[in-house]
């Protein structure tokens, strides 16, 4: 009896949701998520559909998920979760159309002229932003292109086509969608220092040339350790309000060396709490995404051995000191 109950209530969170709370300040409050989690967890899908206003496809909008064979595209995963997204009426963000990682063997192994690569990526965008004109709601239209140093990633797209392919990405995503939103997303430069300011002058450059570009995304993969400082991302948010951009939250993960301890979860429930106020402080900020929401699911333990415990809910679904402190932080 009592075990039943226990079962029952595990993973039930308070009312109002986070999704209601978020819904009244008006932000955009999403998680990635796994199309196979969503068709085979129900306590995870549940949790998505109750807690979360917005909804990023983890790996199911890639450029190998999505055209695994040069001229054929395969949107079903894909489609999975942007109908699951509409059913719950949430929104949908993509991520990334350009990157340098997880791209098709075709693409990454072959050997293309620069016209022949602004061809593939023109006829990508244009077809992958064009299957969700009207249905996804924001792009992550280049991901990753600078480098820790602050130059230019010396990546397959800028060696066949130079730094122009990111002005070009970002029209092509312009021509098929017009009312999307355009991010440039990137790590590492969520505060002020050396790649910030790389990111920084890439996008007043994008601004001043014209290119339609609406925002930057901070993806905001950290540990609890203080850095960045909640004063310079609040900076770099406002210094880039100033050139006329939205600044989001795009991936945000905490981790901590496992197993974690309790003063650790909660040095990382005021790291989180610290980051969503910067969000909702500034005037530029207005969508905060979690990559990931369980401690099921994170991407962590497999690329970061020995880390993990980086979400609000651990494994089973039961809220951690981050949710309550998330919580608190939406009005709750
Ligand atoms: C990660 C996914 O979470 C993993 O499942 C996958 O194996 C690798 O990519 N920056 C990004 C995200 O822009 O797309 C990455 O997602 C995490 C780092």
């Amino acid at each position: 009896m009592l075990a039943s109950l226990a079962v029952a209530l595990s993973g039930c969170l308070p009312t109002p949701s986070l999704r209601d709370l978020a819904n009244r300040k008006g932000l955009a409050f999403g998680t990635a998520v796994r199309e196979s989690a969503l068709s085979t967890d129900s306590p995870y899908s549940s949790t998505v559909a109750s807690q979360f206003n917005l909804v990023v496809p983890e790996n199911e909008l890639k450029w190998d998920a999505l055209e695994p064979q040069q001229g054929t595209f395969d949107f079903s995963q894909g489609d999975a979760i942007v109908n699951f997204a509409a059913a719950n009426g949430i929104a949908v963000k993509g991520t990334p159309l350009v990157w340098d990682s997880q791209n098709p063997a075709w693409l990454t192994n072959g050997t293309f002229t620069r016209d022949q690569l602004i061809a593939i990526l023109q006829t990508y965008i244009t077809t992958v932003v064009g299957h969700y004109k009207g249905k996804v709601a924001q792009w992550d239209v280049v991901n990753e292109a600078v480098a820790d140093d602050g130059t230019l990633r010396n990546d397959v797209w800028l060696q066949a086509i130079g730094p122009d392919y990111i002005d070009m990405a970002f029209e092509f995503a312009h021509e098929a969608d017009p009312n999307a939103k355009l991010f440039y997303n990137d790590y590492g430069g969520e505060g002020l220092g050396t790649k910030s300011d790389a990111i920084y002058n890439l996008v007043a450059g994008l601004k001043q040339r014209g290119v339609p570009i609406d925002g930057v995304g901070l993806q905001m993969h950290i540990d609890a350790s203080g850095s960045p400082s909640p004063a310079d991302v609040a900076s770099n948010m406002s210094r880039l309000n100033a050139l006329g951009l939205q600044t989001a939250i795009t991936e945000m993960d905490v981790r901590l060396p496992l197993p974690a301890t309790n003063s650790e979860l909660a040095s990382q429930a005021s790291v989180y709490q610290s980051m969503l106020r910067d969000c909702l402080t500034a005037a530029n900020c207005g969508t905060f995404v979690m990559w990931g929401f369980t401690d099921k699911y994170s991407w962590i333990p497999g690329f970061l051995p020995g880390y993990g415990a980086a979400t609000m809910l651990d494994d089973s679904f039961n809220a951690k000191p981050a949710y309550y402190a998330i919580r608190q932080d939406l009005g709750g």
